[in-house]
């Protein structure tokens, strides 16, 4: 399935863009996240096809392929009961990360994707579609959204350093809250300090409501595609890394 989603992503995002537009694309999206970042919460990382593309077929498997490791081993990350059948992707951007974790439960559980951004939204249901999962993307934001009373999984992958301060307190509280009612919550970030100096105050809650803080650094085979951009825009995503909280819930 991994392997026909990065074809479909292919057709659909190379078809409007010729390879080196597409790496130059990545070069300003990687800009942007870090040493443009004041801009990103004016939507600038998502802005114009160029650089949609370079994050569909670029960041996306990367997130998936770290994602999907990181639910395999933290323990019990995996096991859905009927308690939390429903996952709610905080930021799911093109629904990578969610598609990741739900596709290695079994059963999987339902997506609901949220992203304040409708392109995002549109590519996580292709993306849903793709793994065969039942999901659906919604415009909104994960600060103010309604995630309803049900049982359910919280992953924020990547999303909580595009927030202001302000909406990711107001998400620790409420995210706290349904863990302490024994939702599960996956926080994912980069491991660069500067992304998420937050974190050691976000760490010290999750810790104290009994989850863990880990760092991944994983080695995975690349698509091709993943690969020749990653060379093309001079990254170097051979290894591929991140930091995690995970609250496993009741
Ligand atoms: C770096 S992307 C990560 C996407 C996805 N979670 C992944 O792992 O590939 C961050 C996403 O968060 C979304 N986002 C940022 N602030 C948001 C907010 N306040 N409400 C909803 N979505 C938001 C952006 O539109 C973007 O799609």
């Amino acid at each position: 399935m991994f392997d026909d989603w990065i074809a479909a992503l292919e057709r659909r995002h190379l078809a409007e863009l010729t390879f080196p537009e597409l790496s130059r694309a990545l070069r300003a999206l990687s800009a942007t996240y870090v040493e443009r970042r004041g801009r990103i919460g004016e939507g600038s990382a998502l802005s114009g096809a160029g650089k949609r593309a370079a994050f569909a077929l670029f960041y996306g498997p990367l997130h998936y392929l770290l994602v999907r490791h990181i639910a395999s081993a933290l323990p019990g990350a995996t096991a859905v009961s009927a308690a939390t059948s429903t996952l709610v992707d905080l930021g799911c951007g093109t629904g990578a990360s969610g598609a990741a974790w739900a596709s290695s439960c079994a059963p999987s559980p339902r997506v609901l994707g949220i992203d304040r951004h409708p392109w995002a939204v549109k590519e996580a249901g292709a993306t849903y579609q793709a793994f065969g999962l039942s999901g659906r993307g919604i415009v909104g934001d994960v600060a103010k959204a309604d995630f309803g009373r049900k049982r359910a999984a919280f992953l924020a992958a990547f999303t909580l350093n595009e927030l202001p301060d302000a909406a990711r307190e107001t998400l620790l509280t409420r995210l706290l809250d349904r863990a302490a009612k024994g939702d599960r919550v996956l926080v994912v970030e980069p491991l660069a300090g500067f992304v998420a100096p937050w974190w050691k105050k976000w760490r010290a809650a999750v810790e104290s409501s009994a989850g863990r803080a880990d760092e991944w650094r994983i080695r995975a085979d690349l698509p091709v595609i993943v690969a020749k951009l990653d060379r093309a825009a001079g990254l170097n995503h051979r290894e591929i890394t991140g930091r995690s909280l995970w609250i496993p819930g009741a």
